[in-house]
């Protein structure tokens, strides 16, 4: 393989590595001809999508089934070799050529934590021959372009209690997450939600449950009889924390409701021992969101269930953002469907449920053009790697996910916008709370 020119690349070397929750995953390097490196590794979902994009898992004994051997010979025999001697700094060259190797839509034939492996590890190599941190590459090639007013740090959402499959089913619903609302910088945004979860482990205690057990985000969990209980809890610890409900702190759920439910409407609640239909069920998390500051619901409902979602649109207030995690699956089709049939009002962007950083980046230009909030988010299996927070400046986001206040896995992501708000002093500014409101569009909030 021989290099052209600096920006071109000129190895690709992968390797399995493990993620946040011990499975086996891709990891990747991309070196280029004039000496720049790039490399990732690719996170992993639990309660995945079924529209995303397809891991390649080996399957058999080892690891339980979870081994990436095959998905790495796929990259190191066909990915790599099909993507040397490109320029590198093109990102869109790089992905088209992947996505044409692998030549399956869902990128299942050579696996698609194969492919945003290489696509991610050529971005930052690309951006490191550049000159530039892979955020400023990514805001420069926005429509404006990065010179076009403050940067935007992302409002982040922090995950403070745990159900689901990121807890063994403790509640039925996934994800109680705090919202830092009445923060005026990334860095006072962080210490509200650290306060909220460090009182919120001090109001489990007194109830006699353990703080101590920490779900696959760094969330806290317990077993609870009733799943509206978690919301409570973390409402609890708002106060707890001395902070304002609703001012200074709000709270977001992701409900992952297709982990209990059924594209017919049927929302099978195991904490609970009931069963409810799609409009009890509706009626229910509209009754949190009087009784609770909740500013963003995600997945309310089955990914399947179009009709129901654009139901929800009508019953559930105004100004609670609604979240397509799994609706959508950081596909660009399935947007452009949530779109025409407003089925919600923001969208959730994770890279490894797209395969490559063009098809993400595709999914937050559609969902921006059309008024949708863009929330860059993590998976429940992770790793130390920080490019996460540099899409979410880059693209604009407003909005970012990648779980609690500890864990260093999510501590990464934390701490590089940390280190951006530090560098860019002045010139950057906290989205604010506005990116919620179903009437308010994220590029209204630019201004
Ligand atoms: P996952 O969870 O990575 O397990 O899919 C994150 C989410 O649902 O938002
Ligand atoms: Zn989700």
């Amino acid at each position: 393989m021989k290099a052209r020119h600096a920006s071109a690349i000129a190895s690709v070397v992968a390797w399995e590595a493990l993620d946040s929750r011990g499975r086996p995953t891709v990891a990747c390097r991309v070196q280029l001809g004039g000496g720049a490196v790039g490399r990732a590794i690719v996170p992993s979902g639990a309660s995945t999508g079924a529209h995303e994009a397809v891991e390649r898992r080996d399957g058999g004994e080892r690891y339980d089934g979870w081994g990436v051997r095959s998905a790495i010979s796929a990259l190191t025999g066909e990915l790599g070799p099909a993507v040397a001697g490109l320029d590198a700094t093109d990102r869109a060259l790089v992905d088209a050529r992947l996505e044409e190797v692998d030549g399956t839509p869902d990128l299942a034939r050579t696996g698609a934590n194969a492919v945003l492996a290489v696509s991610l590890a050529s971005g930052l190599a690309g951006a490191q021959a550049l000159g530039r941190p892979l955020w400023h590459v990514l805001a420069a090639a926005e429509p404006g372009g990065a010179a076009t007013g403050r940067t935007l740090l992302p409002m982040p959402m922090a995950n403070i209690f745990s159900g689901g499959a990121h807890a063994a089913g403790a509640v039925d619903i996934q994800d109680v997450l705090a919202v830092p609302v009445g923060a005026e910088s990334f860095a006072h945004a962080l210490e509200i939600v650290a306060r909220v979860r460090a009182a919120t482990a001090a109001v489990l205690q007194r109830r006699g449950l353990s703080p101590a057990l920490v779900a696959d985000e760094g969330g806290l969990s317990a077993p609870m009889s009733d799943n509206e209980a978690a919301v409570g809890v973390v409402c609890e610890g708002i106060e707890a924390a001395g902070l304002r409900s609703g001012v200074d702190a709000a709270v977001a759920v992701d409900l992952a409701a297709s982990q209990f439910g059924t594209a017919e409407g049927r929302y099978h609640l195991r904490c609970e021992d009931r069963e409810l239909d799609r409009a009890d069920w509706l009626a229910r998390l509209a009754g949190w969101c009087e009784r609770y500051p909740i500013v963003s619901l995600e997945d309310v409902l089955h990914e399947d269930d179009w009709s129901g979602w654009a139901e929800a649109v009508k019953v559930l207030p105004d100004h609670c953002q609604l979240l397509g995690d799994d609706l959508f699956a950081t596909h660009v089709e399935r947007v452009r469907e949530g779109i025409d049939r407003r089925s919600a009002n923001a969208v959730l962007v994770k890279p490894n449920q797209a395969g490559t950083l063009t098809r993400a980046e595709h999914v937050v230009r559609e969902a921006q053009r059309a008024g949708l909030g863009t929330v860059v988010s993590a998976r429940s299996g992770d790793t130390e790697d920080t490019w996460l927070a540099d899409l979410a400046v880059g693209w604009r986001a407003g909005q970012i996910k990648v779980g609690s206040t500890m864990r260093s896995e999510r501590t990464a992501k934390w701490n590089r916008l940390l280190e951006l708000e530090h560098d860019l002093g002045r010139k950057a500014a906290l989205a604010g709370p506005e990116v919620f409101g179903r009437s308010t569009s994220v590029s209204e909030v630019r201004t």
